[in-house]
């Protein structure tokens, strides 16, 4: 009976050693997050500089207060971000384990002792993911300038553990041809812009990139630039643009398992449109508002210096920034609901 008892012992022993074993196995496996590079590409959702400081207009606006009135990190001064602190690029550095988004292309210009051993941001400003007329920034060209960096060993050719962010929010919808005249040439058009995206990410991939998340389009809809003349801020306003772009995309990349498409129209809806009364206290009236529908957050008469907008004392508890970014709490609270499914997309630890 004793030896029963002593074998069982033993083998319960070894059970749990080898318990063990196998679970340090399994975690050694995992990727460290901060052993990921990061390459952005995209418009003023994840820019954190590359747009250039000039005179102040509607483009420029992310280089003048209040932009960056929240950023504790950066003596709450503007840094090109289109936010009164942190976007998106910045929180997805943070689930990888850094500070910030890597450093944006342009400070790299003439500054060689840049360490850009974590990764690089192209993105910039008002960007469109299909080239119309080729402008330094669109999608094409912000892979252009990765490609002409990696060739030259100015990014390390070592990336085979890298993640690139695509994040394009709707600016070739700005002007979007005969919307309402020709329905088969506006649906074509929304294929060409998804096949951009689709067409970028393919080659972003073949860089050598290994995962790639794609942002999906936020409810464009809910935007203050629409919500504003539509209902004062009180409600969302339907966007078909936003419905046939992500059925679009999904068709396109849902199925690639090196690519995650960050589904920012849910998650964006969940906060606006909470099932509980907690979260965001102003989830449609922007923080920053523009004493003009026309006009912009941060605007100033020309002449006398006055200040044409307003801004709010508590950044903190509203969605939206400015017409169209969120603010800072905005963009931790989109990306705290997608950072598990990036963990495990990118087999991190959470
Ligand atoms: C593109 O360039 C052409 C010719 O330079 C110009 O006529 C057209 O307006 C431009 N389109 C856009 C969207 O900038
Ligand atoms: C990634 O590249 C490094 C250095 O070139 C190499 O040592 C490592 O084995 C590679 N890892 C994989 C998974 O290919
Ligand atoms: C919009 O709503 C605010 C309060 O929510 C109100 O003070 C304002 O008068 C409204 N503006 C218009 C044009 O209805």
């Amino acid at each position: 009976m004793k030896s029963l008892f002593f074998v069982i012992c033993i083998l319960v022993l070894l059970h749990a050693a080898g318990h063990v074993e196998s679970s340090r196995r399994h975690r050694d496996d995992r990727r460290q997050a901060s052993s990921y590079k990061l390459f952005v590409f995209g418009d003023t959702f994840v820019d954190n500089g590359n747009t250039d400081k000039q005179a102040l207009t509607w483009w420029t606006r992310n280089w003048y207060k209040p932009y960056g009135v929240s950023d504790a990190n950066h003596d709450n001064s503007p840094t090109g971000r289109f936010s009164d602190g942190k976007v998106q690029s910045d929180f997805l550095a943070m689930i990888l384990g850094h500070d910030e988004s890597p450093a944006p292309e342009n400070m790299r210009r003439g500054d060689d002792d840049d360490d850009d051993s974590f990764g690089m941001n192209f993105a910039a400003g008002f960007s469109n993911a299909k080239a119309i007329n080729t402008t330094a920034s669109e999608f094409s060209a912000q892979i252009g300038r990765f490609r002409r960096l990696l060739k030259h060993g100015i990014i390390s050719r070592d990336i085979n553990q890298s993640v690139a962010l695509v994040a394009f929010s709707g600016y070739d919808y700005t002007y979007i041809p005969h919307k309402d005249t020709d329905r088969h040439g506006y649906t074509n058009f929304i294929d060409d812009v998804t096949e951009s995206i689709a067409n970028g990410v393919s080659d972003i991939k073949e860089l050598g990139v290994t995962k790639v998340l794609v942002n999906m389009l936020q409810p464009m809809g809910c935007s203050p630039r629409f919500t504003r003349t539509a209902n004062n801020y009180t409600e969302c306003i339907k966007s078909e643009i936003t419905d046939i772009h992500n059925k679009k995309i999904k068709e396109k990349l849902g199925s690639e398992d090196s690519v995650l498409l960050l589904d920012l129209y849910t998650t964006f809806n969940q906060i606006i449109h909470p099932k509980s009364g907690t979260g965001f206290v102003h989830r449609h009236l922007p923080c920053c508002e523009s004493n003009e529908a026309g006009g912009y957050c941060g605007q100033v008469d020309s002449w006398n210096g006055e200040e044409l907008f307003q801004v709010c004392d508590k950044p903190d508890k509203y969605f939206y920034w400015d017409e169209y970014h969120p603010t800072q709490a905005g963009w931790k609270a989109v990306m705290d609901k997608l950072e598990d499914s990036i963990k495990e997309f990118l087999d991190i630890d959470s």
